[in-house]
């Protein structure tokens, strides 16, 4: 029998009794869909996936996203490795708050992590519920917020000179990150949008890939920037995942912030990522 578990924190949910390495049934995906929109965040202990069932996952959600800057594991085009090797010097990777690929036109609607090597202490991943931020933001804030676009670009990030740009490759990162000039686009995005599946107010993104608000001088922009994101990752609004190797975790990408967090030094990480974007057919 499937079982839905709350955290108890702001979002996230664990799911037993699924087996994601055989085939769902249309009830099943549909039940899992909605556990999804309602948690954010669920997590799938003990299960036997290969990279190939990673794979078939993402089909239940939509259609492969892109790796924009990451190379691929050698036969797929989809699977990413995190990778963090025990004696790794470069700075921790994803350690700040964001929505990924939130720069692209289309960013992905969820991401999926499957957990391989996980060390015995630290290197949790850390969610932020954005629907319950903005519903209880206050209304001075949401005002600043309502009607305005936000910004956002990879720049910081994966430009050359970028944070995982040349310095971060000779620095000797394991990970397969790809810095280019593509990085230095931007894209704009409504700060609050209805949410395409659930209909509720939700927020996308935090500074770091937003980078200004469209109109807006950048000082005044970087002051409600900073005041949104003392706001937005508040602890009361967070849900820190531990991880136990052979688990499946999705998150909505359009509803939660991540990150990841350390404390592991001396121990490997491995976890394998796809990212879902949206089935045109389906869903958005
Ligand atoms: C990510 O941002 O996808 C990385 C999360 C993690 O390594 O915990």
């Amino acid at each position: 029998m499937i079982e839905v578990t709350p955290s108890g924190e702001a979002c996230g949910a664990t799911v037993t009794g699924v087996d994601l390495s055989s085939e769902l049934d249309a009830t099943t995906v549909a039940m899992l869909r909605e556990a999804w929109l309602q948690h954010h965040v669920l997590a799938f202990p003990g299960q036997a996936l290969s990279d190939q069932r990673l794979e078939r996952v993402v089909d239940y959600f939509g259609v492969f996203g892109s790796e924009p800057f990451f190379g691929t594991i050698e036969g797929s085009d989809h699977v990413v490795a995190l990778t963090r090797k025990a004696d790794e010097k470069a700075p921790l990777f994803a350690e700040n708050w964001h929505s990924d690929w939130s720069f692209l036109p289309q960013p992905p609607i969820g991401t999926c992590l499957y957990s391989m090597v996980i060390p015995p202490v630290g290197g949790d991943t850390g969610f932020i519920n954005q629907q319950k931020a903005l519903q209880e933001m206050p209304p001075q804030l949401r005002t600043q917020l309502e009607g305005q676009i936000a910004l956002h670009s990879a720049r910081t990030a994966y430009a050359p000179d970028g944070m995982y740009g040349k310095n971060d490759r000779a620095a000797g990162r394991s990970m397969a990150i790809r810095f280019s000039e593509d990085a230095r686009e931007v894209c704009g995005h409504p700060f609050i949008d209805k949410h395409p599946e659930s209909g509720r107010d939700t927020l996308l993104g935090c500074i770091g890939y937003i980078i200004g608000i469209k109109g807006m001088p950048d000082e005044e922009a970087l002051s409600l920037l900073l005041e949104l994101y003392e706001w937005q990752t508040r602890e009361e609004f967070q849900y820190t995942h531990r991880w136990e190797e052979n688990m499946f975790i999705i998150w909505d990408n359009r509803s939660v912030l991540h990150r990841a967090y350390g404390g592991y030094d001396g121990y490997d990480r491995i976890l394998h990522r796809v990212t879902v974007a949206a089935d045109p057919g389906k869903y958005q």
